[in-house]
């Protein structure tokens, strides 16, 4: 006879049930109500409990994040951010109304991390008020039947994580594991899927394609960071996004097992994985660097998801990579407010690419284009889900679909001014004002499926 243990028992039941049947069993009440629902919507090739929901990051949208690394080198004089996150979206305060009208929309499902730097605001301290303020968050997803996919961590850290050397700290993975730990066990019988970290392999992703360039675009990054290091009077300061991303993966690596095993320890049966950021890498010539880029970029990654219950596919352009590195997009083609490619076919050939190298269910856990002009959301959306839905007929296991981003939020360095969200925000007012991507994104959910 051969006996489980409560982590390999957990991952079967998810991979032969998914992700609602899980969350489901051990849950209360308004679970189990949306699964009925996603049950009698089904439609498509989307199959029944299928997730469909928009994404947010906390640092991007609940503001005055203060105590987060973020936000020191947000103040830092030159800073490489063009202007800093403030009020971002006051998600923080209004985020019954913001889930209200995801709910409305027709999504089933939220996505939204939790923000360590409030959690945990000196070493080993953690706040039960700002751990209540996310119960109060997720609960609020239940009750508009919305299962929360929750991110522990979406770059930010405490400033204090950052002063210790961050992620290229050797210590930095027990200092993540006791907050995941803690928080699971704050917050676990609320949670209806989780990933441990949001992109981990953005560091050498963004290296890969500035070494192509003339001109680094974080060449003052090292500058900023000693000025932080200097304000907040601690000898170091590191922030990943800008760090040095070897370092930082060798870290992150083992952190994000035991995170996982931390987090499925404590209440709560949900599947817990990783998501990466993955372009559609195109071999252009022979000697293309292609393979080189995807092992060193994804490789690891991958090979974790295949070991953890699900992989995040987080994918917004393709890239062409010759045999000097990537290639800059072809003169003519459409690129979106962020420089690079309009192409949301992308999206079919990254679930491919994870889906055969993990061998674990997949969620697109984030999707979407930054642009003024909300008929090309609708474009890239429609063309996106056509990707998904052949993943799909070819019995790929794709499990959500969570679009980037429910609101024109801050976009890291990029300030505010690129816009990713299906819901506008007014800077001043804070009024949200829904888009018409929004009202058809919302509309396949409620259908399971464009089409059906
Ligand atoms: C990140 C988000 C970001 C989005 C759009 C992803 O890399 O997870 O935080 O806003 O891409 O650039």
């Amino acid at each position: 006879m051969v006996s489980l243990t409560r982590d390999e028992l957990t991952r079967r039941t998810f991979l032969t049930h998914g992700l609602a049947a899980t969350g489901l069993a051990v849950t209360a009440a308004p679970l189990a109500a949306r699964s009925e629902r996603a049950q009698t919507t089904a439609g498509g090739s989307f199959p029944k409990g299928f997730l469909w929901g928009p994404a947010t990051a906390a640092h991007q949208v609940e503001g005055n994040n203060i105590n987060s690394d973020g936000w020191v080198l947000e103040y830092m004089k030159p800073s490489m951010f063009a202007e800093p996150s403030g009020d971002a979206c006051d998600f923080y305060h209004r985020y019954r109304d913001d889930i209200a009208l995801a709910a409305s929309l027709g999504f089933n499902a939220f996505r939204l991390s939790i923000e360590w730097a409030r959690i945990e605001p000196e070493p080993g301290v953690y706040s039960v008020a700002e751990l209540d303020h996310y119960r109060r968050v997720l609960a609020a997803c239940h009750e508009h039947r919305l299962t929360p996919m929750v991110t522990f961590w979406h770059f930010t850290s405490p400033r204090w994580f950052a002063a210790l050397g961050g992620w290229e700290n050797p210590g930095a993975g027990d200092h993540f594991v006791r907050y995941c730990e803690r928080a699971a066990k704050h917050l676990g019988d609320l949670i209806g899927g989780a990933a441990t970290f949001n992109e981990p392999n953005i560091p050498l992703l963004l290296k890969w394609i500035f070494s192509a360039m003339p001109h680094n675009p974080f060449a003052g990054a090292d500058g900023m960071m000693k000025a932080a290091a200097k304000s907040i009077g601690a000898e170091r300061f590191s922030y990943f996004v800008f760090g040095n991303g070897e370092a930082s993966r060798d870290v992150m690596l083992p952190a994000h097992h035991r995170a996982l095993a931390a987090i499925k320890a404590g209440p709560g049966e949900y599947p817990v994985g990783v998501t990466l950021a993955i372009a559609d890498e195109q071999a252009v010539g022979e000697a293309s660097r292609r393979d080189e880029k995807r092992e060193l970029l994804y490789g690891p990654w991958l090979d974790a998801a295949a070991s953890s219950d699900f992989i995040g596919v987080q994918t917004y352009t393709r890239a062409r990579v010759g045999k000097d590195g990537d290639l800059p997009p072809e003169p003519g083609v459409e690129l979106t407010q962020m420089g690079y490619e309009f192409w949301p076919e992308a999206l079919e050939q990254t679930i491919r690419y994870a889906a055969s190298r993990a061998k674990v269910p997949v969620y697109v856990t984030e999707n979407g284009v930054s642009t003024e002009d909300d008929t090309r959301r609708v474009e890239y959306i429609t063309r996106a889900l056509a990707g998904v839905s052949k993943c799909l007929s070819d019995g790929i296991d794709v499990r959500g679909y969570f679009h980037w981003s429910l609101l024109d939020n801050f976009e890291w360095n990029f300030g505010y001014r690129p816009k990713f969200g299906l819901i506008a925000v007014d800077r001043q007012t804070f009024a949200r004002t829904v888009k018409p991507s929004a009202r058809l994104l919302g509309s396949f959910a409620r259908s399971n499926g464009p089409g059906a």
